[in-house]
C-alpha cells in the first residue's frame, strides 16, 4: 500500500452545482503508472489548515477509461472545514498533496463479461458510483446498469446533465431512477417524473421489482450515508441477495459517530503478520492495535486512522477486539473476521492478526 503524498498541480477548478466544487488534476507523465486507478477508488488529500494536518478522502468521479483525466468533486458542507477551505482558497495552478488511488470499493470491467450492476447512491455518494457507471458502459459492452440515485432537490443533483447524456447514449444498457426528498420546493418550479422521498426499504424493493435482477452475474454497489448503506444492504439480503455480491462505501456529510468509552484489556499481546514479516508487542493502555504497531515501527498499512478508508484492514485470527467505528467494513468483511486495526481495542490477553 503506497502511503506517499505527491505534490500535484490543480489543472482546473469549477463548481458543477452551487454547493460543490470539482478539481481536475494534470498528473505528470512519470507518475501516471502509480496513479492508475480502478473505478470507485479515492485519493487521500493532505491539507495544512491553521497549522494542523488534515486528511480527507475524495473519490475520483471520472472513468479511468477516459485517459488523462483525474477529477474529484467535493460537496461543500455548511460547517465543513476542508470543503470550505477548498471552495474559498484553491485555484488553478495551486499545488495540493495527494496520495495515489486507494480503496477496494471498485469494479473491474471485463469486455467479455455480461453482468447486471445495481448502483445505489445518495448525494455526493454518487462520485465513486458515477465512475463505475461510466466505466461499465464504456468498457463492458454486454453489461447493464441500474442506478437508484437520491437527492434533496434538483439544484443539488451532481452530474444531472451528464447522467441524462449517458442515458440517451445507452438507452438499452442504462436505467436511471432518481428520487427527491424535498419535493414541495421543487415540483412547482420544474417538472419531475422521478420518485419522491428518501431512499428507503420500499423504494429499494420497488426499484428491484421494476428492474428484476437475474440471480447470476449481478453485483450491487451502494454509496451513501452509513444508515442508508446498511438499510439498502439489509433490504437486499432480505430479498435473497447473497451478501458477497453487495459492496458499499461509507461517506459522511457530518461528523462520524465513534463509540465512546471503549477500553482494552491491559497489556494485551499482539501477534501480527505484515506481508511476510512477524511482529509481536504488548499494547499499552487503551492503545489501538495500529497505534501499537506504529510505536514499534512495524510497517502496517494505514491512512486516515479515522476508520473511514479501510487501508488498515486485517484478518483477526485469534482473540477478540472491539472497534470504535466500523463504517469501512462491509457485511462480507464482518463475516470474514476482518477488522480495522486503527479502531481496534484488544478484548483478550492475546490477539493474532494478519494484514492482507
Ligand atoms: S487507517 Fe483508515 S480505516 Fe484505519
Amino acid at each position: 500500500m503506497n502511503q506517499e503524498f505527491y505534490r500535484i498541480p490543480i489543472a482546473a477548478i469549477h463548481k458543477p452545482i452551487k454547493e460543490a466544487v470539482t478539481l481536475s488534476f494534470q498528473i505528470p507523465d512519470e507518475l501516471l503508472p502509480v496513479f492508475k486507478f480502478h473505478p470507485g477508488q479515492h485519493l487521500c488529500f493532505r491539507f495544512d489548515v491553521n497549522n494542523k494536518e488534515e486528511l480527507r478522502m475524495y473519490s475520483l468521479h471520472n472513468s479511468p477509461y477516459v485517459k488523462g483525466l483525474f477529477q474529484v468533486t467535493v460537496k461543500i458542507q455548511k460547517n465543513g472545514l476542508i470543503s470550505n477551505y477548498i471552495a474559498d482558497n484553491l485555484k488553478a495552478g495551486d499545488i495540493v498533496e495527494i496520495s495515489t488511488p486507494q480503496g477496494d470499493f471498485t469494479v473491474n470491467p471485463d469486455e467479455k463479461a455480461g453482468k447486471s450492476y445495481y448502483l445505489f447512491a445518495a448525494g455526493s455518494g454518487i462520485t465513486p458510483i458515477y465512475s463505475m457507471l461510466s466505466s461499465i458502459l464504456l468498457a463492458e459492452p454486454n453489461s447493464r446498469v441500474f442506478l437508484l440515485y437520491g437527492n434533496r432537490s434538483i439544484p443539488e443533483i451532481l452530474f444531472y446533465n451528464e447522467l441524462l447524456e449517458w442515458q440517451a447514449k445507452y438507452p438499452d444498457r442504462l436505467k436511471i431512477t432518481q428520487t427527491l426528498s424535498k419535493r414541495f420546493l421543487d415540483f412547482s418550479l420544474a417538472p419531475w417524473d422521478g420518485k419522491r422521498g428518501r431512499i428507503n426499504e420500499e423504494l429499494v424493493e420497488s426499484f428491484l421489482l421494476e428492474n428484476p435482477a437475474t440471480p447470476e452475474n449481478t453485483e450491487y454497489y451502494i454509496c451513501g450515508p452509513d444508515g442508508m448503506n446498511q438499510m439498502v444492504s439489509d433490504t437486499l439480503i432480505d430479498m435473497g441477495v447473497p451478501s458477497k455480491f453487495i459492496h458499499f462505501e461509507y461517506f459522511s456529510t457530518q461528523a462520524i459517530e465513534y463509540e465512546e468509552g471503549l477500553t482494552a484489556v491491559e497489556n494485551a499481546l499482539v501477534d501480527a503478520a505484515i506481508r511476510n514479516e512477524k511482529f509481536q508487542l504488548h499494547l499499552v493502555q487503551d492503545e489501538t492495535i495500529l497505534e501499537g504497531l506504529k510505536r514499534i515501527g512495524a510497517p502496517a498499512p494505514y491512512f486516515c486512522q479515522g476508520g473511514i478508508c479501510g487501508t488498515c484492514k486485517a484478518h483477526l485470527i485469534e482473540g477478540e477486539v472491539k472497534m470504535k467505528a466500523t463504517m469501512a467494513l462491509s457485511a462480507e468483511d464482518v463475516k470474514n473476521n476482518i477488522i480495522l486495526t486503527c479502531q481496534s481495542l484488544a478484548q483478550t490477553a492475546k490477539v493474532k492478526i494478519e494484514f492482507k
